[in-house]
């Protein structure tokens, strides 16, 4: 299957460019802009795209790539960044610009015989940018300028190298999926061919070819995005995949019994159920800092994960369901995308890892993951759950976890769980949960005074969650969950309600 290749200089749009193109129905994987040139070339990408990045190319020690991709005949697209590249590259100039340009800016077409064809004139278009190209490289014609951007869109056509100043990924672009289309389908001269079923396909056989006769575990965690991973690599591998789940102590309450039910009556995989959860809570006494208990929490997972691998013997992979949001927010690479939280399954992982990781979904986002789980005849129940974090409650209970708090906070938790059904919210939602503040207050119970602990109650809309959004539940409703939990989870006598947005402020509170 032909497939478009993202090199990805930093822009945080970079994975959205991917996205926009699978949705058009052409697979697209993202790579480092200084990955290997002959691993780029043995994987022959059909047509490549240069993403957006904060740098700027007349700087020394910026992000390059060798010019020598040009050569190769394989249709390129440089967006922001990547046209800036092109032009540098290529013997144009890029200066800075005079003027910053943010946000809509109205396209003029000068030339419809490439990229621009049948785009109407005077569309919106959303820039982001600091330099412009000054000088179009030899070859070159500009073919869409802005009124501070007078080569907006170039192209040397014979050549099939196009660049566009501004982003056409993002929904502020009236016309960018248009002009992507135009790149893929008139110059690079793709098919429509991608859909999930092939991307199942294209990842078992990858999987199929990299293991060879090791086998794999895979680390579920009762979401669906390690269950839509195990059930890729069991095509694949069959029986030689064996599962674990990890009963923590940090689930929601009840979770991994009712998890590993349905995962025995339901699913044709080896699953191994290990209960860990003394082991979790020795290892997070008395740690407080967020980031500590991600990373303690990661490296327990592992070390588990080692322990069952023996007794199994021959394990060369482990398999986990990272999803795109999992990578971005862990990573702490160049340009605007910095470190947010160590996401425990990415950068919570040991240095001295002893297997190969295997993660399929690592380019996906989560309403992705969902189609897929529903094309892998995934049931309801599984997919329409909630996101939960792998370091579990250990995050939502802010300062040290101990048993009294987790059970608090499980207590909690159910309440406001079975109201958000109650009120047939919970399906509309990203996410609802409680998170348990290391705060006490003082209140009055029955005339005598109390002082006891502050619970939030967090209730956020999101597609991706990558942004999300608060929910503005009726006040009924939030009444009767403040209302139940103060009454019914002894040590709780105040309910807060998290009107916080991300960004600024992340989903979960660690
Ligand atoms: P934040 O809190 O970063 O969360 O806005 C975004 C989404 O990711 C979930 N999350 C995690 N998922 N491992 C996971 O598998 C983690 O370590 C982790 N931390 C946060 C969070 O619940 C939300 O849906």
């Amino acid at each position: 299957m032909k497939s478009v290749l993202v090199f990805d200089f930093g822009s945080q749009y970079t994975q959205l460019i991917a996205r926009k193109i699978r949705e058009l129905g052409v697979y697209s994987e993202i790579s480092p802009y200084d990955i290997s040139l002959s691993k780029v070339k043995n994987n022959k990408p059909a047509a490549i795209i240069l993403s957006g990045g904060p740098q700027s190319v007349y700087q020394k020690k910026t992000p390059r790539i060798s010019a020598e991709i040009f050569e190769w005949g394989i249709p390129v697209l440089g967006i922001c960044y990547g046209l800036q590249l092109i032009a540098h590259l290529l013997g144009g100039r890029v200066t800075l610009s005079q003027k910053r340009e943010y946000g809509l800016a109205r396209l003029n077409v000068l030339d419809r015989k490439g990229l621009l064809f049948r785009i109407r004139d005077r569309e919106q278009v959303w820039m982001s940018h600091s330099d412009r190209v000054e000088a179009i490289p030899p070859g070159f014609i500009i073919s869409g300028q802005t009124a501070n951007c007078p080569s907006a869109v170039i192209e040397w056509r014979e050549k099939r190298i196009f660049g566009v100043q501004f982003h056409p990924e993002v929904i502020h672009t009236k016309q960018g999926m248009r002009i992507l289309k135009n790149f893929l389908f008139h110059q690079a001269e793709l098919e429509p061919e991608w859909n999930m079923e092939a991307f199942i396909e294209r990842k078992t056989a990858e999987i199929r070819t990299r293991v060879g006769s090791k086998k794999i575990i895979c680390g579920l965690s009762g979401g669906v995005d390690s269950l839509v991973t195990a059930l890729i690599v069991h095509r694949a591998v069959k029986d030689k995949l064996f599962c674990i789940f990890v009963d923590t102590g940090l689930l929601r309450s009840g979770h991994y019994r009712e998890m590993m039910r349905k995962f025995q009556k339901r699913l044709a995989l080896n699953i191994i159920g290990v209960d860990a959860s003394g082991l979790f809570l020795e290892k997070l006494k008395r740690i407080s800092s967020p980031e500590r208990k991600r990373n303690i929490i990661g490296e327990l997972f592992i070390r588990i994960f080692e322990k069952e691998a023996k007794k199994i013997g021959d394990v060369g992979f482990l398999a986990q369901g990272t999803i795109y949001p999992d990578v971005i927010e862990s990573t702490p690479v160049k340009g605007p995308s910095s470190k947010i939280k160590t996401h425990h399954n990415v950068g919570g992982l040991p240095l001295r890892l002893k297997f190969e990781l295997i993660e399929p979904l690592r380019e996906l986002f989560k309403d992705e993951v969902r189609t897929l789980a529903r094309e892998l005849g995934v049931g309801r129940d599984f997919i329409l759950q909630h996101p939960f974090p792998g370091p579990g409650l250990a995050v939502r209970i802010v300062g040290e976890v101990t048993p009294e708090r987790i059970e608090l906070l499980r207590k909690a938790d159910a309440i406001l769980i079975r109201e958000v059904k109650r009120a047939g919210l919970y399906n509309k939602l990203w996410q609802a949960f409680v998170v348990l503040l290391p705060v006490k207050s003082v209140g009055v119970m029955g005339d005598r005074r109390t002082y006891q602990s502050v619970v939030v109650v967090r209730l956020v809309r999101s597609v991706d969650g990558m942004t999300a959004d608060w929910f503005p539940a009726r006040s009924e409703i939030l009444a009767r969950i403040s209302n139940r939990i103060v009454n019914e989870v002894d040590g709780v006598n105040r309910v807060v309600y998290d009107i916080t947005t991300k960004p600024p402020g992340t989903i979960e509170w660690e």
